[in-house]
């Protein structure tokens, strides 16, 4: 019976059949050692001369890295190894061979593993991070459904921007026009909200940004709720309940996939609301006590963030931004216009930026002056000035990056990790 690897501790002492690939092998004269993969897990196949025949055993003697194979044996327990469970062979069947396979146990570089992407995503601890982001979306996924949410999804092919003219991807729309690849669905999320009160879009995402960072990529997934009635006290609420969501989700269920990836757990069982909630103000007065010369009025840069998130051992929401520095879409604090309702959060332990977003701009006449401000082409709008225009109300929702929380859930260097195949400034290629 074929049964997957991650199933064998129910079959222990029955025959079964695995189908995988050979991940490494070891042989003294009468014993080959083989750890199969299977894409659910790790086991080792123990074959001996004495019980497949001279014939079989002398076949294994020069299957190497990644050839595929069919193994029936006997599923043991076995206290030492990987699994908890070894396999005793009977038969194995080679189904597809593979010579050299370009990328051994030994050190390569990031370059030389990225440029064969196709294949690095077969090692364990790439398949670890893999598997923790499915967990990641799927926990995203049934946060909002729980909650009555509906996903409405938002187009890809855009005639205009939402994040800034300067990180546009131009396509080519049929003869005459030229399409947007979206930066955000948000615009459109603010219409389906009008229409279906709490919505998100989960989709891929584009920004032509010519930054080499660990935390920037062209081409990632955001999901982005929504919200009619909704104040920047509520958009708050729903993101650290979704993070505090998230984060439990893949402790529960992804501890072997935390424990590939050697990832320090503690700092994970940390994430515990309330999180901190400071006013961009606060924010620049520890910098500056921290010794960081700042202006007021900046977006924060990489190094501030991971500043002012080591003070924490949790997420910390800084909310008020300058206006100036933020979207035209957001809506000015009443009590003081220079700042706006948005919200950013950023994630412990140098991770920056996970989560932004905030309270809209729900009035007409101020929302057709920012589009005027910000030198917008007014017709491409048109639609979303109607939303003001046929009952509009406060509203709000934020937008976070799934890679970004792939890479601080999982603890990883780069955000080219966190997804199977990164779009960077220069790298399109597998
Ligand atoms: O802060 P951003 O630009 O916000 C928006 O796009 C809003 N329209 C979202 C909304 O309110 N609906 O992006 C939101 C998040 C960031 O906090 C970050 O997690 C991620 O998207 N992000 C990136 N991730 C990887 N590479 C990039 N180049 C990213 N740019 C943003
Ligand atoms: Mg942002």
């Amino acid at each position: 019976m074929h049964v997957y690897i991650d199933q064998i501790g129910s079959h222990v002492a029955e025959e079964i059949t695995v189908k995988g690939w050979l991940h490494n092998r070891r042989s003294s004269g009468k014993i080959h050692f083989l750890i199969l993969r299977d894409g659910t897990g790790f086991v080792q196949a123990v074959m001996s001369k004495a019980a497949v025949g001279e014939e079989m055993f002398k076949a294994a003697d020069h299957l190497s890295q990644e050839t595929s194979l069919i193994v029936t044996g006997t599923a043991r327990a076995d206290a030492r190894a990987p699994g908890g469970y070894e396999l005793d062979v009977k038969t194995v069947e080679v189904v597809g061979e593979s010579h050299d396979y370009p990328i051994t146990p030994k050190e390569h570089g990031v370059d030389y593993l990225l440029d064969r992407r196709h294949l690095w995503i077969r090692s364990e601890r790439q398949q670890a991070i893999l598997r923790i982001r499915h967990e990641i979306i799927n926990a995203i996924r049934d946060f909002f459904n729980d909650r009555g949410f509906i996903l409405a999804d938002t187009p890809i092919f855009t005639p205009a921007a939402c994040e800034g003219t300067t990180t546009l991807f131009p396509a080519q729309y049929f003869e005459d026009q030229t399409a947007y690849l979206t930066q955000s669905g948000q615009l459109y999320n603010e219409a389906n909200a009008m229409a279906l009160g709490r919505v998100y879009c989960f989709g891929p995402t584009f920004r032509a940004e010519k930054s080499k960072t660990r935390r920037h990529l062209t081409e990632f997934w955001m999901v982005e709720p929504e919200m009619a009635y909704a104040h920047l006290d509520d958009v708050m609420d729903l993101a650290e309940a979704l993070i505090v969501s998230v984060v439990q989700r893949v402790l529960d269920r992804r501890r072997r996939e935390l424990a590939a990836v050697e990832r320090d757990v503690s700092k994970l069982e940390a994430v515990q609301p309330p999180f901190p909630r400071i006013t961009y103000d606060e924010a620049i007065a520890i910098l500056r006590e921290q010794g960081q010369t700042i202006e007021w009025g900046g977006d924060f840069g990489g190094p501030d963030e991971t500043l002012l998130s080591a003070r924490y051992d949790r997420p910390v929401m800084v909310h008020r931004y300058p206006a100036a520095v933020k979207a035209f879409y957001m809506k000015p604090d009443p009590e003081r216009p220079e700042v706006a309702l948005g919200v950013d959060v950023l994630a412990p332990e140098g991770y920056g930026e996970i989560v932004g977003g905030g309270e809209r701009l729900a009035d007409l006449a101020l929302l057709l002056q920012r589009i005027k401000d910000h030198n917008l082409p007014q017709e491409a709008f048109e639609w979303y000035l109607d939303l003001r225009r046929y009952g509009s109300v406060p509203h709000g929702g934020f937008g976070m990056g799934v890679e970004r929380v792939v890479a601080w859930i999982c603890g990883l260097e780069h955000v080219r990790e966190t997804i199977p195949y990164p779009r960077m400034l220069y790298r399109l290629y597998p």
